[in-house]
Parts: C-alpha cells; sequence; structure tokens
C-alpha cells in the first residue's frame, strides 16, 4: 500500500476491458477506493464498470459516498462537505485514496470538484490522474463515425444547460458531441430538423455496454426512454454510409 496521495482515475466508459491496465493496478494498491454514487440505495456505475478487474483487496476500504443528481448547491455543497470530510479523514491519516469516475476524470466528472479544492483543503497531499477512455471515444467508435480529421473541428456541449447556442455551434463545428442530453431530446431534434440535419445525426445509448443502444432516427426517440448515459453525435460528414447505417 502507498500513503497520503490523493488519486482520480478514470474507469472507461462502460465495458470492464475499456479500463487501462494503470487503473486496474492503481485501484488494487490504494489503501482506499472513494466510490461516487447518486443516493445510499443507488449502485455506482464506476464501481461495477471497475470491481470485476480489482477484485478482492485485502485490508482495502471500499468509500461510498453520496452525490445527489443536481445543479442546486444548496443540496450539493452539504454532500460534497461530508465526502471532503470523510477523504480528508484518510487522507491526512497518510492513507492512499482513488476516488473513481466512469469515463476520464477530467470531463465532466464528480471528481473535478475535488480536485479543485484538494490543494488547499490538504495542501500536503500529491494528485495523481489517471486517465481513462472517454464516452467521448467510445460513443464514436460504436458508431463507426470519425470524430475529426484534418482541419475539422469538435465541439463538445453539455446539453442540460439549454440548446440556445445549439444553432451557432453546429453550423461552425464539423462535428457536434451533445453530452447528458437525455432531458432535452425534443428541443435538440426540433433544431436539427429546423437545421436539415436530424439525417447527420445518431443517438447513442450506454456504448460499450451489453446495453448499448443505437438510434439512426432521432425522431422516434421516446424522451420518457432516454438513458441518462446517452449522447447525441451529428457529423457534417459521411465518409462511408455509417451514419446511414452501413454496417448495422
Ligand atoms: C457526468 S458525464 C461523465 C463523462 C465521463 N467522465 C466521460 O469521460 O465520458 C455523463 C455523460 O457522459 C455521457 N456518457 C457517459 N458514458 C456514456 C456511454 N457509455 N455511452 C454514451 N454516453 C455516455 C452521457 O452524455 C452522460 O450524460
Amino acid at each position: 500500500m502507498t500513503g497520503g496521495k490523493l488519486y482520480g482515475v478514470g474507469v472507461g466508459p462502460g465495458a470492464p476491458d475499456l479500463m487501462t491496465l494503470r487503473a486496474v493496478r492503481v485501484l488494487q494498491q490504494v489503501d482506499v477506493i472513494a466510490i461516487p454514487r447518486r443516493s445510499e440505495f443507488d449502485r455506482s456505475v464506476a464501481w461495477s464498470i471497475a470491481e470485476p478487474s480489482v477484485g478482492e483487496v485485502p485490508g482495502q476500504e471500499r468509500l461510498f459516498l453520496q452525490f445527489p443528481m443536481t445543479k442546486d448547491p444548496d443540496r450539493l455543497r452539504p454532500a460534497w462537505d461530508v465526502a471532503f470530510a470523510a477523504i480528508g479523514e484518510r487522507l491526512t491519516a497518510g492513507q492512499s485514496v482513488a476516488f473513481i469516475t466512469e469515463g476520464d476524470p477530467f470531463v465532466y466528472s464528480t471528481f473535478i470538484y475535488l480536485f479543485s479544492e484538494a490543494p488547499s483543503r490538504w495542501p500536503e497531499v500529491p494528485i495523481e490522474i489517471v486517465p481513462g477512455l472517454s464516452s467521448i471515444s467510445a460513443v464514436a467508435a460504436s458508431i463507426m463515425v470519425p470524430l475529426a480529421d484534418g482541419r475539422e473541428r469538435i465541439a463538445i456541449l453539455p446539453a442540460t444547460y439549454g440548446t440556445e447556442d445549439l444553432k451557432r455551434v453546429l453550423a461552425e463545428f464539423d462535428t457536434v458531441l451533445l453530452m447528458k442530453v437525455s432531458s432535452v431530446m425534443p428541443e435538440v431534434v426540433k433544431v436539427l430538423e429546423e437545421m436539415e440535419l436530424i439525417d447527420r445525426a445518431l443517438y447513442v445509448s450506454k456504448a460499450t455496454t451489453r446495453e448499448e443502444k443505437i438510434v439512426r432516427d432521432l425522431r422516434t426517440i421516446r424522451n420518457d426512454r432516454c438513458d441518462y448515459f446517452s449522447m447525441v453525435v451529428v457529423s457534417r460528414k459521411d465518409r462511408n454510409g455509417f451514419l446511414q447505417g452501413r454496417g448495422s
């Protein structure tokens, strides 16, 4: 076991064999694995990805931490304070703590809050990031649509924060990835239809897992069936017909 260090560890987009060797090694070496989940009744997606590869590690603590799914700082702050206190207690006792995240720890991840506050809370504690395969790359591979080549440009947007600037972004970029799209699908479909890009868009949920789903006609998606782990990819170029369904 190593001592007094904080790790942010990405465990990949869903398929356990898309975890990196480094992630597995670090998770088997640390004293504590900090595991975020939405509530005490919820399973952690990140842990369900990592657990088969990490297995049982004698003496290791699995520290489950609750983070409600909300943007409301009045609900988030207290949850963070409890989590920081639990993590801080272990770090200051000289233990190594790995906070796991689905995908990559630096892409829209809960770990970023911890990373931002860690240096002021625990100035002596070193931090290491173990990158993970982000859902961004995973989704592109699942739908067989290259994201960018040569001079092409990619935009990545968190769709939950509104679609006001979506038209501008769609006009400016060659490939647009809409993350956290599940709650705003009707608005997204409307904009894509208006811009005549609806046939250049794909919806992908739970990419790389056994439940992966690809929808080519976004108009058929029922809003109540949208999964949180879903993304819409809009690509101006259909290189070899994969966007239209070749090979599916
Ligand atoms: C909180 S962000 C986490 C992103 C993660 N850190 C990463 O690097 O992929 C959650 C969003 O990522 C996207 N996402 C994550 N995993 C996915 C998957 N397996 N398939 C499709 N989208 C996924 C969805 O848009 C989801 O709403």
